[in-house]
């Protein structure tokens, strides 16, 4: 499962890349804002540091004007992911763009029907958003299972981005679900590697490598 950064902070973004971990990158108007930067400067600073898939949102609500915004968007750097939202004329701006050659993903997706409907509109990646189900009582997670197998049984290439995660355990159970990305806060990705037994195991491993007094180098 390839692991996206859901922030739109340079600063972040460049911290986790040294991981090696980072697969690419996921914006949207609300994280853009959050910044405080301009949006075609940190997009610009964002896809020299990261070469995969960057998203970048567009805000118009009519096709014509997405597809505009979208191709500007596109023209920041060869790795945007042009980011339209999952209505009518999302859809259709998605159509046309991906016509174009250019990478959509479809975001703010909430049924299986939307997500076949990204599909058929040559999406490369579908967003479903599993926490903001989770908050009205749905399970989202069970959107990803269905997402999953609507597209295998008509062999979709499309791409199920896991979006809107709260916590670690949404990234086990979207990699069990068959998520092919999820996209993670920066406090969430970090937070994955960490385990209490692993900290108490090193610390006893040191204490007693100390006491040996050898050294590997
Ligand atoms: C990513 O593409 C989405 O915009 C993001 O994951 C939404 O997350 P939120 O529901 O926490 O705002």
């Amino acid at each position: 499962m390839k692991l996206f950064l859901d922030t739109a902070d340079p600063k972040e973004i460049e911290a986790l890349v040294a991981t090696g971990l980072v697969d690419g990158v996921t914006t949207n108007p609300s994280l853009a804002t959050k910044t405080g930067l301009s949006l075609v400067d940190a997009l610009d600073t964002i896809c020299k540091l990261v070469p995969g898939s960057v998203s970048a949102e567009v805000t118009a609500l009519k096709s014509e004007e997405m597809i505009s915004e979208g191709l500007r968007l596109a023209d920041i750097a060869d790795n945007i992911t042009i980011k339209v939202p999952l209505t009518w004329d999302g859809l259709t701006a998605c159509k046309a763009l991906s016509s174009l050659g250019k990478k959509v993903n479809v975001t703010l997706c909430f049924s299986p029907n939307q997500a076949l409907l990204a599909a058929k509109a040559g999406a490369t990646f579908v967003s479903p958003f599993i926490g903001r189900l989770d908050d009205i009582g749905q399970d989202g997670m069970e959107l990803i299972r269905e997402i999953r197998e609507i597209y295998d049984n008509y062999d979709f290439q499309t791409e199920i981005l896991a979006a809107s995660i709260r916590h670690t355990m949404h990234i086990r159970d979207a990699a069990l679900a068959g998520a092919d990305v999820a996209t993670l806060p920066p406090g969430i990705f970090r937070a994955l590697a960490q385990h209490p037994l692993t900290d108490k195991g090193l610390a006893a491993f040191l204490k007693d490598w100390k006491r040996g007094g050898q050294s590997i180098l």
